[in-house]
């Protein structure tokens, strides 16, 4: 258990150091708390502090049998211990919330093929078998499989090779298993792409992986003239429900009823420890509640680092279905970082204004776009448009009307030679070679979008946390709000009203 308890220890280390350090002295009272402020909060952030989040995670991931952190995994109820903790460490600042959720999901899963000790691109069928087998001759399935005369006697205990078409996989497959074979291989009948598909519900067939067109017709050609070509495969999936939870800390301070609000999501795929996708984006956020802490806000600002988001955006979809629309009404702005650190990385901002992609926001999205645009201007550092899509957390709050934002590197997208030029990298490769993979982990985070988009996210929580000024008030809603005020609260004399109540109210 190297990871979790001694990444615990460090982290307590730290926050020691972190109090007797320069800057705000901790208070007795909040309104000891001097008003957050841009530059201090921003210079706060520091790489060395998110890598070691970043690393916990890591930690926390390989310390399980399947080196992942999916939702509902040890790996994920330990990194939403490790969240809550850190939260906790931070004394009163936040109330912290656990919000349970229960889902389907894949644990752990393997899919890979070789013929004669070489690795091909390979991939599971939904509904397929477990199998593993080991140096298996491959046999050509004449024509397409669809009929049982086209598989030859000979794929008795071998595996059958088969190209995708005319008819379904499970007739294909069905066929081959009949004829005795172990396993079938199917290759696609288009040029791009893997054979995938869905097996369309739970059966006793023979187990089956995809090729793509090329791999498959180069193995067949070899096997067409004789030659004896052994396969190994390694195909299963342990799907099973799972709970774990969302983590919601929210600042005792500042106004309730103007809400800034930003989040992460906490879970990866069963296929790797997810540290730039989405560990990232979480310990952006975490260094940055952190750093918060010591500052006193006018807005309230609430942090969130989801779960089941691989799943299908599940837990910020259950936190915005069982929100009421009055405290949605409430949040002026929500803000998304889901992969800030991608190895082949540009430097992208949601597109709220349509001005890259034509999907804009909320009134409030553009504002923010902008926010973060000239925040990386001043640094002379080239920002794009991010496809405004809601394929992440801050899905749900769009369908929901709120303003959003956001950074991100890239996932499975390719490089432009553009970018090429700006950022460096390889350009016709993935921004996130290693996207929903095992080589999503520490070793290959790029530093400098890490620590430049961690810095980017203080500025958005100085400025907001601040004040709304220059931003869209949201749309009317018709529910009232009563206005709480905690006047005793207040320094008085002060002309402009400072958030230094529990959860003041302020005029906006
Ligand atoms: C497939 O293998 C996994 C891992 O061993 C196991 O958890 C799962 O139950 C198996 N599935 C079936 C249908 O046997
Ligand atoms: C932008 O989208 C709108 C509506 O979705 C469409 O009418 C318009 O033609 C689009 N503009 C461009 C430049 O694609
Ligand atoms: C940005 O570039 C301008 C012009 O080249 C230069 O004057 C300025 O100092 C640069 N700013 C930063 C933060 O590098
Ligand atoms: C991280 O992933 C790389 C593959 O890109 C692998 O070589 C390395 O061993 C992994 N790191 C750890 C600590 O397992
Ligand atoms: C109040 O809001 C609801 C849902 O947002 C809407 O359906 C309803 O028409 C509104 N009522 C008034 C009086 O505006
Ligand atoms: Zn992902």
């Amino acid at each position: 258990m190297k990871g979790f308890n001694s990444a615990m220890a460090i982290t307590a280390a730290g926050l020691l150091v972190m109090t007797s350090s320069a800057e705000p002295l901790p208070r007795s009272s909040k309104c000891e708390s001097p008003l957050v402020q841009d530059k201090p909060l921003v210079d706060s952030i520091h790489l060395k502090d998110l890598l070691k989040c970043a690393q916990d995670l890591e930690d926390i991931a390989y310390a399980t049998p399947y080196r992942n952190r999916v939702h509902g995994s040890e790996g994920h109820k330990n990194s939403v211990k490790y969240f809550k903790d850190t939260l906790e460490a931070l004394g009163d600042y936040y109330t912290i919330e656990l919000q349970e959720y229960t889902t389907e999901v894949t644990f752990g899963s393997s899919r890979v093929f070789s013929a004669d000790g070489i690795d091909f691109a390979t991939d599971s069928f939904e509904y397929g078998n477990n199998g593993t087998w080991t140096d298996v001759p491959l046999v050509n399935v004449a024509n397409l499989g669809c009929n049982p005369e086209d598989i030859p006697d000979s794929v008795a205990g071998n595996v059958a090779l088969i190209a995708r078409g005319s008819c379904t996989f499970v007739q294909k497959i069905t066929n081959a298993g009949a004829k005795g074979a172990v396993a079938a291989i199917i290759y696609n009948n288009a040029e791009a792409g893997i054979a995938a598909g869905t097996l369309g519900g739970v059966n006793d067939l023979i187990p089956v992986g995809g090729l793509t067109r090329a791999d498959g017709l180069a193995l067949a050609a070899r096997v067409e003239a004789g030659e004896t070509v052994t396969s190994s495969g390694d195909y299963w999936a342990y799907v099973d429900f799972g709970t774990s939870h969302n983590v919601i800390a929210t600042s005792k301070y500042g106004d309730p009823n103007n809400v800034l609000f930003l989040g992460a999501h906490s879970d990866s795929v069963d296929k790797g420890p997810g540290i730039n996708d989405n560990g990232s984006g979480s310990c952006g956020l975490l260094t940055v509640a952190k750093a918060l802490s010591k500052w006193r806000t006018n807005s309230q600002v609430k942090f969130a680092w989801w779960t089941a988001e691989e799943e299908g955006l599940l837990g910020a979809e259950h936190f915005v279905e069982t929100s009421t629309a009055a405290d949605l009404a409430k949040i002026r702005l929500y803000l998304n970082f889901d992969m800030i650190a991608s190895p082949n990385y540009y430097l992208g901002i949601y597109d709220g204004d349509g001005s890259r992609y034509n999907i804009t926001g909320p009134p409030g999205s553009d504002v923010a776009e902008k926010l973060f645009e000239d925040w990386f201007d001043a640094k002379n550092l080239t920002t794009f448009g991010s496809e405004f899509n809601g394929r992440s957390d801050y899905g749900p709050f769009l369908d929901a009307g709120v303003p959003c934002s956001g950074l991100d590197t890239g996932a499975d997208g390719v490089k432009t030679e553009e970018e090429m030029t700006i950022y460096g990298g390889i350009a016709g490769e993935p921004y996130d070679q290693n996207y929903h993979d095992a080589g999503d982990n520490v070793s290959n985070l790029a530093l400098f979008p890490f620590e430049v988009n961690g810095k980017a996210i203080a500025h958005a929580v100085a400025t907001y946390g601040k004040s709304w000024e220059g931003f869209p008030a949201r749309l009317a809603s018709n529910s009232t709000i009563p206005a709480r005020r905690h006047v005793h609260a207040r320094e008085s004399g002060a002309s402009k009203r400072h958030n230094c109540g529990v959860n003041e109210v302020l005029d906006y």
